[in-house]
């Protein structure tokens, strides 16, 4: 049997990406049920000068899935939003609708997993498969210092989409990693609705993680 050619990543999936066929076969099913949704892998959004890459782990059902835009519709944007704006990483208004015309400066947003997982757990080989994408976006970044990573899934596909170990940086809320290749790696809890009821992360705690970031880069 010939082998299968590997498939060729870009720094954003295509819309018709046939990479996991469980994905594509929830993204279908959804389509039938929502077709006036995205449904779709949802690409990056943001500053393609990015100093500052955000990754989350994967796309909402009824947020980014639906509305197109990475945590835009999902509980969890109204913390990030709002963070971001505050920081200075964001410019305009947030109204959770792609259409809300908010701009990213120097920040970028993207998932570990583009596409929609059923509950919202991919499995290790779709991360894995999606890593590649992840791979081409960090490479397209040529002005990245800092990476932040929401969760521990983020932090653990970033590390080898960069060619690292994970057993070199153990993650952990408000760590800062030096990478060695002039990027700093930073951790926060993701900022879910589970983590935030339960308290695991509170909006001070977010805000911690972006004032070492600032500091960090001298912002
Ligand atoms: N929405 C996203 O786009 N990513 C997440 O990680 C969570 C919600």
């Amino acid at each position: 049997m010939p082998k299968k050619a590997a498939p060729a990543y870009t720094p954003e999936p295509p819309l018709d990406c046939p990479l996991c066929p469980r994905l594509v076969g929830f993204l279908d099913e959804q389509r039938d049920k929502h077709p006036d949704w995205f449904n779709a892998p949802v690409p990056s959004f943001g500053d393609e000068e990015a100093k500052l890459l955000i990754v989350g782990l994967a796309p909402g059902l009824q947020g980014a899935n639906r509305t197109g835009r990475p945590f835009t519709g999902d509980y969890a944007g109204d913390l990030l939003y709002p963070t971001l704006l505050s920081f200075g990483w964001a410019e305009g208004t947030f109204k959770a609708d792609p259409n809300d015309g908010l701009k990213l400066k120097g920040a970028m947003i993207t998932n570990a997993v583009r596409c929609v997982p059923p509950q919202n757990k991919p499995t290790g080989a779709e991360t894995k498969t999606c890593r590649g994408f992840l791979e081409a976006r960090l490479g397209a970044l040529p002005k990245l210092k800092a990476i932040l990573a929401l969760g521990r899934i983020a932090h653990d596909s970033t590390l080898p989409a960069l060619g690292l170990k994970r057993t070199s940086f153990t993650f952990g809320h408000n760590a800062a990693h030096d990478l060695g290749n002039g990027i700093t790696l930073f951790d926060s809890y993701h900022c879910s609705r589970y983590n935030v009821n339960t308290r695991r992360l509170t909006e001070e705690m977010f805000h911690d993680v972006f004032r070492s970031i600032a500091a960090h880069l001298g912002r």
